[in-house]
């Protein structure tokens, strides 16, 4: 039986996040949140000392030991949302910071990192299928997926989301920092020299900067079943 395959890729705050959990649900397929791997390497770096000498060759490699065994779970339970942990260590909210997301797009930045990573990423890919969210899903981790999607939206419009999220979770954050770190993100992100972010070749592109998740929803379901049914 074929392992059905929907990448959703894009920048952060296009809502992928979101709408990756809700396609998830909705074809019964399992959930790649890439991105939390990443977020979870440059955590455990972090609390290595590691990850502001990554230009020295041996910290380099014990960076790549700790990539390649890295010790992450991931527990859903029924109404609950996914609990994120590493070493045994429930980090689901940590994970989330602004402050994890920049150690994420370091290591992010650094090929050798990345490609420990691959083989971890792929093993998620079990039937009957995979929704997997993040920036190179189709153009290097699932290049065989019947369903790629990129979605986008305004820096400025990613900011406002992000904000509502972050004061959600009682955290007092303004605007123009948030802006600012998405941009200065985004740059690292599409500039990078390994799997920088752009849509793959035979991407659907969807702008969601002035659609609300039901519309992107919808026009997501609409172009998956097409693409399944083929
Ligand atoms: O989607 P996110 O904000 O959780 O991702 C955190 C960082 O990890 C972000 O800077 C981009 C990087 N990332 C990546 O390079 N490749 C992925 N497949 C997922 C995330």
């Amino acid at each position: 039986m074929t392992i059905q395959i929907i990448t959703i890729d894009g920048p952060s705050g296009s809502g992928k996040g979101t709408l990756a959990a809700k396609l998830a649900a909705h074809y019964q397929f399992h959930l790649l949140d890439s991105g939390a791997i990443y977020r979870l390497l440059g955590l455990s770096l972090h609390k290595h000392n590691l990850l502001d000498c990554l230009d020295d060759v041996e910290a380099l490699k014990q960076s790549e030991k700790i990539a390649t065994n890295l010790d992450i779970k991931f527990v859903t339970e029924a109404a609950l949302a996914t609990q994120v942990f590493l070493d045994d260590e429930n980090v689901t909210e940590t994970i989330r910071t602004e402050r994890v997301g920049e150690f994420a797009s370091k290591v992010a930045a650094i090929p050798v990192l990345r490609s420990a990573l691959f083989e971890r990423q792929r093993a998620f890919a079990q039937a009957p299928g995979l929704v997997a969210d993040g920036r190179d899903m189709a153009t290097s981790i699932f290049p065989e997926a019947q369903a790629k999607i990129y979605l986008t939206a305004s820096a400025e419009s990613r900011a406002e989301r992000r904000v509502k999220q972050l004061q959600a979770m009682g955290l007092d954050v303004k605007i123009s920092d948030i802006l600012a770190n998405i941009q200065a993100r985004d740059k690292r992100d599409m500039e990078r020299t390994v799997a920088p972010l752009k849509p793959a070749q035979d991407a659907y592109i969807i702008d969601s900067s002035t659609l609300n998740i039901d519309e992107v929803f919808k026009l997501m379901t609409d172009f998956i079943d097409a693409q399944l049914a083929k």
